[in-house]
C-alpha cells in the first residue's frame, strides 16, 4: 500500500501539530503546508521538510497531488476551505467546529457527496481511556435509565489568548466559546446521551468585555432519550482552567467523569459492575500561557489513514460534526430571545 499524502492549511498552534503528526506517522506523507501568514514559510520548510504555500488556491494550482487536506484555519473559513478541498478531489479532515453555521456544514456535506470523499471531523476527546470507557458503560446499558447528567467547563482564557487583531474573540471566525472551547464537550455529550430538546439557557460576559460574545452560560435541557441536562460552561476562570466534568446519574449507578478535559475517572459505583483499570490518559495541549482539550491528534491521522485503507471507519464523521453545530446553534439562537 502507497503512503497517504496530506497537505495542511493553516499552519498555527493546531495544524503544526497535525503537520507533526503526519510527519510521526510511517502510513502518511505531508507533501505540502500552506498558510496565508507568508513568514512562517522558512520555519515550515525546514522543520517538516515539505514545500509552502501561501494560499490553498496557489497550492491546488502547483500540481501537487494530496489525498488528504488538513483544514486548520480559524473556525468561520472551515466551510470554505473544506469545500475546495473537495473540489480539488481530495478527502478532508477538519479542526473543530466543522463550521459555524449548520448551513455551512450541509454545504460541505452536499459537496462530499458530490464528490465521494470522505470528511472527518476533530474531535479528538473520544480517544480519551475515559470517554471510550463511558461510551462502552452506556451503550452496555450498565447506568439502565438516565435521570441526570451534568455537564461543567471551567476553563481560563485571557489576554494571553484573545491578542489584539487575532481571530480569537471575533464573531465571524471564532464564533464564541461553545464553538471554540467547549464543542469538544458536546460532541462528548451527544456521542454518549443523544441529541436535546426543551433548551433554556442564561448567559453573562463576566471579564471579556473586549469580545463580542459572552464568555459564561448556564444551559438547561431534556435529552430525547429522557433525563434531565445540564450544561455550564466558562472562560472566566481568573489563570488557568479548573475543569471540564461530566456527572452522569443513573438508575443503576452514578458516574463522574472530570479532570481538564473529562480525563480522570472521579466517581463510578454502579450496580454488579467493578471498573476496570483504564490506561492513561494523554496530557493536554500545552500552548505555553493556557492549556487545551487532550493531546490526540495522532489517533485522528491513524483513523483517516485506516478509514482510507478500507480498515476502519470516521470517528468523528461530517454528520456528528454538523449535529454538534446545530446544538450550538440552538443555544446560541437562545441569546435572541
Ligand atoms: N482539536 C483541538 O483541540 C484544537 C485545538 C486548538 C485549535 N483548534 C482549532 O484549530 C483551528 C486553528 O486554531 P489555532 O489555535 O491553531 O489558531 P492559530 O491562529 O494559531 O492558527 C491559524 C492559522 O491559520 C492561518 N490562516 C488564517 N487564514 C488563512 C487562510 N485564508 N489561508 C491559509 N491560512 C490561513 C493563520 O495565518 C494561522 O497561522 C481553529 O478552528 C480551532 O478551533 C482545535
Amino acid at each position: 500500500m502507497s503512503k497517504i499524502k496530506f497537505a495542511v492549511i493553516g499552519l498555527g498552534h493546531i495544524g503544526k501539530r497535525h503537520a507533526q503528526m503526519i510527519k510521526n506517522n510511517e502510513w502518511a506523507e505531508l507533501v505540502a503546508g500552506i498558510d496565508c501568514n507568508a513568514t512562517l514559510k522558512a520555519d515550515i520548510e525546514s522543520t517538516f521538510g515539505c514545500p509552502f504555500f501561501n494560499s490553498a488556491e496557489e497550492f491546488f494550482a502547483s500540481g501537487i497531488k494530496a489525498d488528504v487536506i488538513n483544514v486548520c484555519t480559524p473556525n468561520g473559513l472551515h466551510a470554505q476551505h473544506a469545500i475546495l478541498a473537495l473540489e480539488n478531489a481530495c478527502h478532508v479532515v477538519v479542526e473543530k467546529p466543522m463550521g459555524l453555521t449548520k448551513a455551512d456544514c450541509e454545504k460541505v456535506i452536499y459537496k462530499s457527496l458530490q464528490a465521494h470523499k470522505h470528511v472527518f471531523c476533530v474531535m479528538q476527546n473520544r480517544y480519551s481511556p475515559p470517554s471510550a470507557w463511558l461510551k462502552q458503560v452506556l451503550t452496555e446499558g450498565r447506568l439502565g435509565k438516565i435521570y441526570m447528567a451534568q455537564i461543567n467547563c471551567y476553563w481560563n482564557r485571557d489576554e494571553r489568548y484573545y491578542k489584539k487583531g487575532g481571530w480569537k474573540g471575533t464573531l465571524d471566525l471564532d464564533g464564541g466559546p461553545l464553538f471554540t472551547q467547549f464543542s469538544h464537550f458536546l460532541d462528548i455529550m451527544y456521542w454518549l446521551l443523544g441529541d436535546i430538546k426543551n433548551i433554556t439557557a442564561r448567559f453573562e460576559n463576566f471579564n471579556h468585555a473586549y469580545t463580542p460574545f459572552e464568555d459564561s452560560g448556564a444551559v438547561n435541557f431534556d435529552f430525547y432519550d429522557g433525563g434531565l441536562g445540564v450544561f455550564n460552561y466558562s472562560t472566566s476562570n481568573w489563570d488557568k482552567n479548573l475543569e471540564s466534568s461530566l456527572t452522569i446519574i443513573g438508575e443503576k449507578g452514578s458516574i463522574k467523569v472530570g479532570g481538564q478535559y473529562m480525563d480522570k475517572v472521579e466517581f463510578c459505583h454502579v450496580k454488579d459492575y467493578e471498573m476496570p483499570e483504564l490506561p492513561p490518559s494523554n496530557p493536554p495541549n500545552d500552548y505555553g500561557a493556557y492549556k487545551g482539550s487532550a493531546a490526540n491528534h495522532h489517533y485522528v491521522i491513524e483513523n483517516v489513514i485506516d478509514t482510507l485503507q478500507g480498515k476502519s471507519t470516521a470517528t468523528t464523521n461530517a454528520l456528528e460534526g454538523l449535529k454538534v453545530v446545530e446544538i450550538i446553534e440552538r443555544i446560541y439562537a437562545l441569546k435572541a430571545k
